[in-house]
């Protein structure tokens, strides 16, 4: 799946949720998140994001943490 990693807090630009065919993109307090489970890999959020903020999975720069986790432990709480 993708994941929507540390750029997107408190930007929260929204284009992602317009371009996403399945409705996977869920909105959180600070940031928005990619339902794991939901995300079918089209990849079509990825480009439209200003600031660069989602990856694949696997993708996700060290730095930023591990969002792939965060992620999955929004979910989890919903
Ligand atoms: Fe939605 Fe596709 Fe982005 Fe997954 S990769 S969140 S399915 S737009
Ligand atoms: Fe966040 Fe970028 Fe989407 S800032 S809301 S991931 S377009």
């Amino acid at each position: 799946a993708y994941v929507i990693a540390l750029p997107c807090v408190d930007v929260k630009d929204r284009s992602c949720v317009d371009e996403c065919p399945v409705d996977c993109i869920y909105e959180g307090r600070r940031a928005l998140y990619i339902h794991p489970d939901e995300c079918v890999d089209c990849g079509a959020c990825e480009p439209v994001c200003p600031v660069e903020a989602i990856c694949f999975e696997d993708d996700v720069p060290a730095e930023w943490g591990d969002h792939t986790a965060s992620n999955a432990d929004f979910f989890a709480a919903v």
